[in-house]
């Protein structure tokens, strides 16, 4: 098969060096570049390939189909949109082109519930990790309108440290986060919050949403813990997850609560709900696991890759 040439911005980081793993196991991708900033120069293993990182401004966009913008919030939208001036497709991980932070319009890249956008487009934003695990497990739940209007939606979730990027902060040091767990963004201030409740308003649900992030100490993973009054009771909980996800590839229902160890290094989401005993209203508790690299960004960017370059969504990625 004849490969097609993609380039990774941002190729230092996390999430980059993730997707140059990807890129070099993907039967229908070539690595053409890949960059750094202070790391510029080096070179890495990634996929069982040696990888080493050229500046961003030297980076050829145009001789590439497609150029994953793996670069910091504020400077990675606008690569991504230089890269389709010169030509390419692109895909940019971070939330400078997502619904709710000041551009809409912009084909959301949430997979299996965005196709239809996704499909042959030239430019995808790409959901950020924690709305990825929070809206796939919501979204059976508004599309039958099953949330009690006055319902508050409580999230609570925990990442592995590799989610805040790999430059340096004393905060992340091994010995301030070994050993603990902390709450942060507390008081429903976390960035993510606005690509989520737009999300959720789009799919007909104006409840609040009380979201609150944990710094987990592992490397990768997220899992999130979702309290939800009902509007009636679900005396199946699963049998909605199974009628919305049944075929989908990258979607999994557990028979139990899921756990990171679950979902590491792979490209999917693990759902679990439960109904909760001894409440006054029908409440039910959803579980969702992801691995924040993969499903949580360089996954789920190459799943949209795929469909953006008329590939089959599947190929090259770890389930
Ligand atoms: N980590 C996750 O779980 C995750 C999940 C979803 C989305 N994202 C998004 O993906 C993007 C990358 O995240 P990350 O966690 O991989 O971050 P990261 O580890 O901090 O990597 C950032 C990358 O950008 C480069 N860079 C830093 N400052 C730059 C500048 N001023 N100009 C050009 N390049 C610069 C870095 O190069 P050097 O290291 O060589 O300086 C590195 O390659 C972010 O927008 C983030 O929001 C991350």
């Amino acid at each position: 098969m004849n490969k097609q040439l993609v380039g990774v911005l941002g190729a230092s980081g996390y999430a980059g060096r993730e997707l140059c793993a990807l890129i070099n196991r993907h039967p229908g991708l070539k690595l053409a570049f890949a960059t750094a900033n202070d790391q510029k120069g080096t070179t890495i293993m990634a996929g069982g390939r040696e990888v080493s990182f050229i500046g961003t401004d030297e980076a050829p966009l145009g001789d590439v189909a497609l150029v994953f913008s793996a670069l910091p919030h504020g400077t990675s939208g606008a690569w991504a949109e230089r890269a389709v001036e010169a030509g390419a497709r692109a895909v940019d991980l971070s939330a400078d082109l997502r619904p709710g932070n000041g551009r809409e319009g912009i084909p959301y890249g949430l997979t299996e519930l965005m196709r239809g956008v996704v499909q042959g487009a030239e430019l995808v934003s790409n959901p950020g990790c924690y709305p990825t695990a929070i809206l796939l497990a919501l979204a059976p739940l508004f599309a039958q309108g099953l949330v009690a209007p006055d319902a508050q939606i409580v999230v609570n979730a925990a990442s592995g440290v590799t989610g805040a990027g790999n430059s340096p902060k004393r905060e992340l040091l091994f010995g301030e986060v070994a050993e603990d767990y902390r709450a942060y963004g507390v008081g429903n201030t976390h960035r993510h919050l606005a690509e989520m409740r737009a999300l959720a308003l789009a799919m007909g649900s104006g409840n609040d949403l009380l979201f609150t992030p944990h710094l987990l100490p592992v490397a990768r993973g997220i899992l999130a813990s979702i309290t939800v009054t009902l509007a009636a009771p679900l005396p199946d909980p699963l049998a909605l997850w199974r009628a919305a996800y049944g075929s989908e590839p990258f979607i999994e229902i557990a028979s139990g609560p899921p756990s990171l160890r679950e979902v590491s290094h792979r490209n999917v989401v693990r759902l679990w709900a439960t109904e909760m005993a001894g409440t006054q209203r029908p409440t039910l508790m959803i579980f969702s696991a992801i691995d924040n690299l993969v499903k949580g960004a360089a996954g789920q960017a190459v799943q949209n890759a795929n469909l953006m370059l008329g590939l089959e969504e599947t190929m090259g990625l770890p389930t």
